[in-house]
């Protein structure tokens, strides 16, 4: 998780958040260089490699399939972050008014956080996917419905979410510009920002996102969105991302300006996410668009991570069509290696917000923390920089206030809850190269640590 480079708080309302950065001591000043691997050096895994530059890459997990070895092997190898595809929806986490159902999202949930991954929470509010009782449903009772929905859903996975898609496809294709037709709309213009102030104020440690497709280019649905998020931005209603589906395929290719629009995004100050990537095809053609999708992340600081939407060709919603990365038996398809080389090559282009930690000399390690701080609780992203020799493992050493302790942690490896605590590299993470830095990030409760962390290489 990634600070805002213009800290949240400036336009959130409450709580308040403050970005506090944290140098190592020992360390002489000089221009940050988030060098990528040389070749021998080069991550080995989608998650790897995405951590070297501080992103995330993540897949969609279906809770029926968390008992095929195959499947989770896979996942488990390569991703960092995972929704849940259709678990944590309204008809699944509400399937009758007032009775919440979360069997199969704690499923995904322990599977992802047992295994040291980040969750994204899909989705909150949406015309589709909605229970039968809250279809026939409209005005004040639909709109005190999709409030209480978020609150208990919200709460019920507070703690756990990196980013929340609080509101998923609210706006019309084609050219009006206009929001989408729906019984949520119809409660009035304002239920988009109704849902992401309740989403923050139960939980307010989550990233919150907007989430659609067909915003990929600059068109007249992504102007429209784009606006909207303007109008928030400048109105304090808490918003802190965008999300772009990018569902591709031959009559909807990447579009030519999908760098562009990524970046124009970024510039009104959220972050950008690609939450649900997929590219119909094979081969070398294939290959070469997941190479420019990741290319165009990789270049927007604020694009703070991938996720494509399945791990195989046989678990995606257009299975037919072969869109992902695996095959139906596991393996590496041409468009995984296209996107394991964009990721190890990509440019040198560190989160806007990420504190500038420059690089220790001989084999050793800096760290630096930023926070993200609100009244009871915090997250922390800790950013590890190898010096002009490769690192094979680190830990990191803070100290937490009096009455604060760590509840959740990901990309590391925790040693302890609370005072002076201890995190130790992940299996997939250890490995720094000479020049290069990954960030692993913890959530807690109380004050976030002011102590400067120090770093110990092996
Ligand atoms: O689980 C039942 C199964 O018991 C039953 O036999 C079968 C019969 O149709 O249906 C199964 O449920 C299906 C479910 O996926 C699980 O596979 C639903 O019919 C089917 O509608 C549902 O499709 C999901 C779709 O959203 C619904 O809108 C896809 O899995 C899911 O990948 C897709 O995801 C969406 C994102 O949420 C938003 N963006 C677009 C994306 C793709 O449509």
């Amino acid at each position: 998780m990634r600070q805002a480079s213009v800290p949240h708080g400036a336009t959130r309302r409450s709580p308040l958040r403050v970005a506090t950065t944290l140098i190592a001591t020992g360390v002489v000043a000089a221009a940050t260089a988030v060098a990528f691997a040389s070749a021998a050096d080069a991550a080995t895994t989608l998650g790897a490699s995405a951590a070297q530059s501080g992103r995330y890459f993540g897949t969609a997990i279906a809770a029926g399939k968390l008992g095929d070895s195959v499947y989770t092997t896979v996942a488990n190898r390569e991703f960092t972050m995972v929704t849940a595809e259709n678990e944590m929806k309204i008809d699944a986490t509400e399937p009758n008014q007032n009775q919440f159902t979360y069997t199969n999202g704690d499923r995904i949930a322990s599977w992802a956080t047992g295994n040291g991954k980040r969750l994204r929470g899909h989705t909150l509010a949406w015309h589709s996917q909605q229970p039968g009782w809250m279809q026939s449903m409209s005005g004040t009772a639909l709109r005190n419905a999709m409030i209480n929905h978020i609150t208990r859903v919200a709460t019920h996975y507070k703690g756990q979410i990196y980013a929340w898609d609080v509101v998923n496809e609210a706006f019309a294709d084609g050219n009006s510009g206009a929001r989408r037709d729906s019984n949520l709309q119809r409660t009035g213009n304002d239920w988009i920002e109704v849902a992401f102030r309740t989403a923050r104020a139960a939980d307010p440690g989550a990233k919150l996102c907007y989430n659609d497709y067909n915003t990929d280019g600059q068109n007249a649905k992504s102007n429209a969105v784009y606006a909207m998020v303007q109008d928030f931005r400048s109105r304090g209603v808490p918003i802190d991302c965008v999300g772009f589906q990018s569902h591709f395929n031959s009559q909807s290719p990447v579009p030519g300006d999908y760098q562009a629009n990524l970046q124009r995004f970024a510039d009104l100050g959220v972050d950008v996410q690609i939450t649900e990537l997929d590219i119909e095809g094979s081969g070398s053609a294939q290959a070469a668009s997941y190479s420019t999708v990741v290319k165009a992340c990789l270049a927007v600081s604020r694009c703070a991570g991938i996720t494509v939407w399945g791990v195989r060709d046989t678990d995606s919603w257009r299975a037919s069509a072969t869109p992902l990365l695996f095959d139906g038996n596991g393996n590496k398809k041409p468009a995984y290696t296209a996107t394991l080389d964009a990721l190890n090559g990509g440019p040198t282009n560190p989160p806007t917000s990420d504190p500038t930690t420059p690089p220790p000399t001989g084999g050793a390690c800096s760290a630096s923390t930023t926070l993200n701080q609100w009244t009871g609780g915090f997250t922390a992203t800790v950013r590890i920089s190898a010096g002009s020799a490769a690192v094979n493992g680190w830990a990191v050493t803070l100290t937490l206030p009096a009455g604060a302790s760590v509840t959740n942690t990901w990309n590391a490896v925790a040693g302890g809850g609370s005072g002076t605590v201890r995190f130790a590299n992940a299996s997939y993470n250890a490995r720094i190269p000479a020049g290069g830095s990954t960030e692993f990030g913890f959530q807690g409760t109380g004050t976030g640590p002011s102590a400067t962390p120090s770093c110990a290489a092996s």
